[in-house]
């Protein structure tokens, strides 16, 4: 069973208000949690709440960098964002929250060289896992530079703006950061609006050597990382330096709903022998539950998750036989899917008989 495995109940220890509208939260590791909550700069952290009797879960993403030595996150209240409404009007110090340890894959490439070149693209909330890079960055590679496109509405809604103003005069060199406001009109006219496809291209037209870049890392809306990554794919730029961090997926179209109920139909009754903390288990799958994880949650197996939408990772497993297909797949790699590991909130069986572990 991997260390990561399971919920732990972490005391806050600090509730700081960053914005009018998001706080950052900082939680305290007992000791014999340390090393389960070790993370990698840019990676998210799942918390779980129970709201109105509903098991709510949601990804935030550390905003510190590991050698800051605390775990901190940041949670931005958004429209209708139930749990981030929640979570800004009702934690504070002292309380206690289920945490999952760290996880994620949106962190620095192996093997980055001393003097890397990066790009980060945040908009509003999308700050949170770049910030981390960003210090981590400048605080490890020693002749590395970084250069922020941040997008935000206003100033005021804008997070870590005073501690990114510190890191600009302590990396004086190394660290160039870009605002773009939408509903404040800077002099300079490239500043100006949101970072859509015409200002993605203006940007790398003008401000970034694109062809010389490391990596860029993307998080924010989703209209915004599909247009940034769509300007960079149309230069050349290979995919696997692009890194995106997305927490939530679009809904699917009457067409994929089709085709995904057309396949749980087909997998009616398939067997599906499950291992889960060490645990072998077998199940029938139900196409009335949904996916493969919707049919071990209504068997009462606590199967790990966080978003359902194919984009976290948390729900991950290895098949060992046997076949599945998957809706969406945002989050893995290409080579995680070439290993047999697929997302089971997006997986239906595709063959008679499936075996697959959560412990692989
Ligand atoms: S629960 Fe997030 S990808 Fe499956």
């Amino acid at each position: 069973m991997s260390i990561n495995a399971g919920f732990h109940k972490l005391k806050i220890s600090e509730v700081r208000r960053e914005t009018p509208d998001a706080v950052s939260i900082r939680f305290e590791i007992p000791e014999h949690l340390k090393q389960a909550f070790v993370f990698k700069a840019g990676q998210h952290l799942t918390l779980r709440a129970d709201l109105d009797g509903e098991d709510v879960r949601r990804n935030y993403s550390v905003c510190v960098a590991p050698s800051e030595n605390e775990m901190r996150i940041a949670i931005k209240q958004m429209a209708p964002g139930r749990f981030s409404v929640w979570a800004n009007a009702n934690l504070r110090e002292g309380n206690e929250i289920e945490v999952l340890p760290p996880m994620g894959r949106f962190v620095l490439p192996e093997g980055t060289e001393e003097a890397g070149y990066y790009v980060g693209l945040a908009g509003g909330s999308g700050i949170t896992p770049v910030i981390s890079i960003l210090k981590t960055v400048l605080d490890t590679q020693p002749a590395a530079r970084f250069v922020l496109l941040y997008g935000n509405r206003s100033t005021a809604s804008a997070m870590f703006l005073e501690e990114l103003a510190g890191l600009k005069n302590r990396y004086m060199e190394r660290l160039e950061v870009y605002h773009f406001l939408e509903d404040e009109a800077e002099e300079i006219e490239l500043f100006n609006g949101r970072l859509d496809r015409e200002k993605c291209d203006a940007v790398f037209d003008s401000l970034i050597d694109v062809k010389s870049a490391n990596a860029f890392f993307i998080c924010g809306p989703g209209p915004m990382m599909d247009a940034a990554e769509a300007a960079l794919l149309a230069r050349g730029v290979p995919a696997e330096k692009i890194l995106i961090e997305r927490f939530t997926s679009s809904a699917l179209s009457a067409e994929q709903l089709a085709a995904r109920e057309a396949l749980q139909q087909k997998a009616a009754g398939t067997e599906l022998v499950v291992t889960l903390d060490g645990r072998r288990s077998r199940i029938a799958f139900d196409p009335t539950k949904g996916s493969i994880l919707d049919c071990m949650q209504a068997a009462g197996m606590p199967a790990p998750y966080a978003c359902k939408g194919g984009v976290c990772t948390t729900c991950r497993a290895k098949i060992l036989e046997g076949q599945v297909t998957m809706t969406k797949n945002y989050g893995l790699t290409e080579q995680e899917v070439a290993d047999g590991y697929v997302l089971t909130c997006q997986s239906v069986p595709a063959s008679e008989h499936v075996v697959l572990s959560y412990d692989e």
